[in-house]
């Protein structure tokens, strides 16, 4: 059993032909700024419309739609934790973002997957607790599964990509 690639590349997550990429989106899932605002304006309208029919998403669990006008055939809604200090359950919402994207790429037939840094920008999580979560969750999840190629973490700068490179080589 070969294990699954997981790397992490500094990029535009909306540029990538994977199956699925991820959207850090909030419990509304009708758009926002950041990588939701990004993805929302490269996929078009379309995206919109398909969100509008899932009547949001809580916290920490995930929802999948097309991809229309992206190169990646999938996007995974996911809704980060507000950091409000640690002490409010994010750490355990935002292992299961990864876990519940994960689980539901599977159950699409997934084999490539993108995510960004969720909750790192507009929701204030701190990066190198951020990062050792995703890490940790995304290597759980994917331990000995078939199913799962490659996992790509997408880093806005080299900031988040030096975070990233240090988690997985520190575990
Ligand atoms: N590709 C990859 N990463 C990106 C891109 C991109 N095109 N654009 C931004 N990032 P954020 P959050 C990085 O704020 O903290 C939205 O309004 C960014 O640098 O997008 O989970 C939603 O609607 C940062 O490292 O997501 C919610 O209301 C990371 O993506 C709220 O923001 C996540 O930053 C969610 O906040």
């Amino acid at each position: 059993m070969s294990k699954p690639r997981i790397e992490a590349l500094d990029g535009d997550i909306t540029r990538l032909a994977v199956d699925a990429i991820v959207n850090a989106a909030n419990s509304s899932l009708l758009g926002g700024g950041g990588v939701d605002g990004a993805i929302h304006r490269a996929a078009g309208p379309d995206l919109l419309a398909e969100c509008r029919t899932l009547g949001g998403c809580p916290t920490g669990e995930a929802r999948i739609t097309g991809g229309y006008r992206l190169p990646a055939r999938h996007v995974i809604h996911t809704v980060g934790p507000v950091w409000r200090g640690g002490d409010a359950g994010e750490p355990e919402l935002l292992a299961s973002c990864y876990r519940n994207s994960l689980a539901l790429a599977r159950a699409h037939r997934v084999r490539t997957i993108a995510f960004p840094a969720i909750s790192c920008g507009v929701y204030g999580y701190p990066v190198e607790h951020a990062v050792t979560i995703a890490v940790g969750a995304v290597r759980a999840s994917v331990a000995e599964c078939e199913e799962i190629d490659r996992v790509i973490f997408v880093c806005f700068g080299a900031a988040m990509l030096g975070a990233y490179q240090g988690a997985l080589r520190g575990i």
